[in-house]
């Protein structure tokens, strides 16, 4: 019986050595090793389940004549599939066609690429345009027409990035040139928001980079005026950070706007609603004034309801979020537009302070660091 037997294995294995040789193509190995290796059916199995007639002190050895066959077979298809590049599944693995895929990596935005297109998407829904300019700009945008002449002191506080050979170009030290570059080339009406990098010759800390982002808006037409631009911006506000912030504007002092004012609003964390006094904004954790620029003080007085050791806005009841005012008249006349018929706004805010004032993000460098950790969280 285990004679016979062995005959048998003998010839199956010739047959399969004979058919190997045949093979020309990925397809027909799959064939073969289905035919001499399928769990059903296949030549082995079927050897396998024959051992149940063999006498039992002949099993122990039908069984190892069986596997040697077996251990020849994969043994050969193996080198085989690796000759005729078929995927090499391993000799006794088996690929199964309609398990589902594994899990891909996928990506997602950045931070600030995340909360750019949030701004994005809001001010389009305001009927806005986004117009994109260039990070080289000339002098006479970033500063001259923007009603800030060579000499002036507002422009020592934007150190900024010369360009050898370039006396008349620099690295925009922020978004607003492209409000002298969109009203130069289009005519009122205009409304526009431009988002882009902006840079400025700062050392690296929490709060201070010497690139960053801002995005500007600008609007003009006839009989614009300020409470425009206060409904822009608290219609913004509102969708971004919660119906129930509120909005509060300080006097400040921008060349290219007037009147300017500082954009602060309640701390969302601390501040109910309503309750907001006079206190100065915090500038801390969001960094950079919304422009990018130096923060200026520190809170002085908590407003009634605001929780003195909050975190975000460190007590004072106020976050710091960007810069605004009426397009000063020299600059729509620097533009070639009428100031007694055309009157605009405009505004500008850091991206990285929005996504640090609405995630509470402590350290403007950890947007930078490219941690997945903290980037996982978003987009
Ligand atoms: N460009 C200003 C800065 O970076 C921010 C700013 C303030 C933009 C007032 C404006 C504005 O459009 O009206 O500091």
């Amino acid at each position: 019986m285990i004679d016979d037997l062995k005959k048998e294995i003998e010839g199956a294995r010739q047959s399969f050595v004979n058919e190997l040789e045949q093979i020309q193509s990925p397809e027909k190995l799959a064939a073969l090793k289905e035919r001499y290796l399928a769990r059903k059916n296949g030549v082995i199995s079927r050897f396998l389940s024959g051992l149940k007639e063999c006498a039992v002190p002949e099993k122990p050895a039908a069984g190892q004549a069986i596997n040697q066959l077996k251990a020849f077979i994969e043994q050969a298809l193996g080198a085989a599939a690796e000759k005729h590049g078929a995927a090499v599944a391993g000799p006794s693995e088996w690929l199964d066609h309609s398990l589902p895929a594994s899990d891909l990596p996928v990506g997602r935005f950045h931070l600030i690429a995340d909360i750019q297109r949030q701004i994005e998407e809001l001010f389009l829904n305001l009927g806005y345009e986004i117009a994109v300019g260039p990070e080289v700009e000339l002098e006479d945008y970033n500063f001259t027409k923007l009603n800030i002449p060579e000499f002036h002191p507002a422009r020592d506080e934007q150190d900024t990035f010369f360009l050898d050979g370039f006396d008349d170009q620099v690295l925009r030290t922020h978004t607003s040139p492209m409000q002298v570059r969109y009203m130069l080339a289009h005519r009122p009406p205009l409304k526009i928001i431009s988002p882009g990098k902006a840079f400025r010759k700062d050392d690296p800390d929490a709060t201070h980079s010497p690139c960053f982002h801002q995005v500007e808006g600008l609007l003009v037409d006839r009989g614009i005026h300020f409470s425009h631009l206060k409904g822009t911006l608290e219609a913004f506000c509102r969708s971004f950070f919660g119906q129930d912030i509120v909005l509060r504007f300080r006097p400040g002092y921008f060349p290219f706007t007037e009147p300017s004012a500082e954009v602060d609003i309640s701390c969302f964390l601390c501040s109910p609603a309503g309750s907001l006094a006079q206190g100065q904004p915090s500038s801390s954790p969001a960094g950079p004034s919304p422009a990018g620029s130096r923060a200026q003080g520190q809170s002085s007085s908590t407003p009634a309801g605001s929780d003195p050791s909050c975190r975000v806005c460190k007590g004072s009841g106020w976050l710091e979020l960007g810069g605004s005012g009426m397009v000063h008249p020299q600059v729509l006349l620097n533009c070639g537009i009428d100031p007694e018929e055309y009157s605009g706004f405009a505004f500008g805010m850091g991206i990285e302070r929005v996504a640090m004032v609405k995630y509470g993000v402590p350290d403007l460098r950890l947007l930078y660091e490219n941690d997945l950790r903290l980037l996982g969280q978003f987009g």
